[in-house]
């Protein structure tokens, strides 16, 4: 029996599953039960920024459950301590929240903002303004944040007061802010959403209205963040001076880990007890935090980020060239997206791609994504554009 039946009896049906049985990582490689050996431009939804395997994260968990493996927040813990350390020094912001996940971050964001004008004594200013078709999770108030309506039907009232503008649309953006907004929230390149960067206008836009009006900034980098985009987090690439910023999936190298990176005059509105989680900043998820944050840092991907980036889109170019199917190559660094035409469903190249031992999904609006680890080598890219190559021959038929 494969997983995939296993899976049908026990796990509730929340997902539609590829049946593949994998079971061994290695690198920027996956390995299933037949020992076939699959491409991973996925990378667990740009989770495994340094692949699988990695001697770093390894050794981490090993060092930190050597010692201890959790002890609550209560005490001060010391990977949390170092991991923030580490963010708050390559970042610049000034002091570190930690959780376990991205819509958790973007919860604890949520609050930290409304709390922020509550204690200043605003408490009019409750409007939280998103993009249409952003992704910030799938808890009530970053579900409420994401600009999906179809993930929010069924469940009933969301928390009020979030109000969602076309992505880049500076004009209806401009139209919602007013000394009644709390927050502008947004991801430094919209992933999900179809693979969408900032433009120029909304970046200055943004800016104006923050000091024009005092509205907060929170940007999501749960995907584009950690070196994604070839810079540590996102924002930078596009001069952006968020209040908040939340991280999580790379953070944990393939652990559960998030974090809200908080500017100052945020934390000083903050006092004990405002908010918390038990798991948290757990010091194993800690540890290996800091040890995918040093290796990004000093051992320069970034500038693996950029160098592959280009080599991917320059093989893009070509089947571009040549297959009338791809609309447009988009996206920054490692987030990659390939917009098709309605003609090419973008499941047929998943598929193909996966024939050919590649793993690559989707973005929304028929967009093919790819998120391969940030240490993917050359020869790695040179060897996932061969299989795109003949996966695009395939579809094309
Ligand atoms: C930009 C962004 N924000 C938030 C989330 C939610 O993260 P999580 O699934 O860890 O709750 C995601 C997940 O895909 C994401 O891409």
């Amino acid at each position: 029996m494969s997983f995939l039946n296993e899976d049908k009896q026990v796990i509730a049906p929340l997902y539609g599953k590829v049946d593949i049985d994998f079971v061994k990582g290695e690198g920027s490689y996956l390995f299933d039960a037949e020992g076939n050996k699959y491409l991973d431009f996925v990378a667990g939804i740009a989770v495994n920024a340094l692949g699988h395997q990695n001697e770093g994260i390894k050794k981490a968990v090993v060092d930190q459950m050597d010692s201890f493996n959790h002890i609550s927040n209560l005490y001060p813990n010391y990977p949390q301590i170092e991991l923030a350390k580490l963010l708050l020094k390559v970042t610049g912001f000034d002091k570190a929240f930690f959780c376990n996940s991205g819509t958790e971050a973007n919860e604890g964001a949520i609050k930290f903002a409304r709390k922020y004008f509550n204690r200043k004594g605003e408490n009019n200013r409750q409007k939280i303004i998103t993009f249409v078709n952003s992704f910030h999770g799938r808890t009530f108030a970053a579900l409420s944040a994401t600009g999906q309506p179809a993930i929010r039907e069924g469940f009933g009232s969301m928390p009020a007061d979030f109000v969602h503008v076309p992505w880049n649309d500076c004009a209806a953006l401009k139209a919602e802010v007013n000394k009644d907004t709390c927050a502008i929230m947004f991801e430094s390149l919209a992933a999900e959403g179809g693979v969408m960067t900032l433009s120029k206008e909304m970046v200055e836009t943004v800016n104006t209205l923050q000091k024009e009006f005092g509205v907060l900034v929170i940007i999501d980098e749960v995907q584009a963040g950690l070196g994604r985009l070839g810079t540590f987090l996102g924002f930078e690439k596009y001069g952006l001076k968020p209040d908040l910023a939340t991280l999580a999936k790379g953070i944990g190298g393939g652990l559960p880990l998030g974090a809200v990176l908080l500017r100052q005059h945020i934390a000083d509105e903050l006092k004990a007890g405002d908010h918390g989680t038990t798991f948290g900043g757990n010091p194993v998820a800690c540890a290996v935090g800091a040890s995918v944050v040093k290796q990004i840092v000093e051992g320069n991907l970034m500038k693996n980020v950029e160098e592959r980036s280009a080599q991917i889109r320059a093989g893009l170019a070509k089947f571009a060239e040549q297959y009338k199917f791809i609309k447009e190559i988009r996206g920054a660094g490692l987030i990659v997206g390939v917009a098709l035409t309605d003609e090419m469903p973008v499941g047929n190249v998943i598929t193909a791609a996966r024939e050919e031992k590649l793993m690559v999904l989707s973005a929304k609006g028929n967009v093919l994504r790819m998120l391969p680890p940030l240490n993917i080598s050359a020869a790695e890219v040179d060897e996932a554009l061969e299989k795109l190559g003949k996966a695009f021959a395939k579809v094309a038929g």
